[in-house]
């Protein structure tokens, strides 16, 4: 049993420069994510939320601070150990959905495991089952150019857990969907939860409604946090 929480980020800035110009991203967040954790992050446009769900899921570096991953420290792993930590431990839902138009729905589920080198056959039972679990059976050879918003998040969902990933980070996955195709693919994330299927989910999105459903809300606001519910 580990006790180190799953995730521990002390004093993460980062900044950015484009000309002459530098925005600071972020400036000294300290939080953690516990196994169990529904975490929203909240907080008007421009105020670091996808900058640091980049920096959570490895796909990004910060300037000063420190981030643990199950207690091991980040900054001291190479590019290939990150790259290896970052398809365990993570899957990631975009708002964009970010499929491959040329691939079919079982093929863009199955394509993470075909960079874990699994075998053809065990990719496509996986990705049929990852299929079902999303409720799109019946869409496994449909070309996302077939599929509406709603089903081509679930075909990103499934995409996003075929490889089991200790925690799913969504940046604001309901940002192109209408309400109530946004509440379905909400619910279904929560499902992925209660049934145990990631330890953690971390949810970005400046829709207030759909942040409140989560367990613990983190706000931010000029790159600084300045809510945490789960803080006491
Ligand atoms: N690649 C980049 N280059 C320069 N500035 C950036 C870049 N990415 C984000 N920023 C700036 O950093 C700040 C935080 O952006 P972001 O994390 O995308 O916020 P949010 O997701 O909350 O809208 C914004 O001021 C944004 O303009
Ligand atoms: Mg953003």
């Amino acid at each position: 049993m580990s006790t180190h929480p799953l995730l521990e980020l002390k004093d993460i800035h980062k900044h950015y420069t484009s000309g002459s110009r530098t925005v600071k991203a972020l400036r000294g967040l300290s939080f953690n994510v516990n196994s169990g954790d529904y975490l929203a992050i909240c907080g008007p446009s421009g105020c670091g939320k996808s900058t640091l769900l980049g920096i959570m899921g490895l796909l990004d570096s910060f300037d000063s601070g420190s981030y643990l991953i199950n207690g091991e420290d980040t900054t001291s792993l190479n590019d290939m150990r990150l790259t290896a930590l970052r398809s365990k431990f993570f899957g990631f839902v975009f708002q964009s959905f970010n499929l491959i138009e040329r691939m079919t729905a079982l093929e863009n589920v199955a394509l993470p495991l075909y960079y874990q080198r699994v075998s053809k056959t065990d990719r496509t039972e996986r990705a049929n089952q990852a299929l079902s679990a999303v409720g799109l059976s019946g869409r496994a050879t449909h070309f996302p150019g077939q599929l509406s918003g709603g089903e081509m998040q679930r075909v990103a969902i499934a995409r996003a857990l075929i490889t089991s990933p200790a925690v799913l980070l969504a940046d604001e996955p309901t940002g192109n969907l209408d309400s109530k195709t946004g509440a379905q693919v909400v619910e279904l994330f929560e499902n992925l939860i209660t049934e145990n299927l990631c330890r953690a989910f971390v949810l970005i999105t400046h829709d207030l409604q759909l942040a409140k459903r989560a367990t613990r809300q983190i706000t931010l606001a000029d790159g600084k946090i300045v809510s945490d519910s789960g803080r006491i």
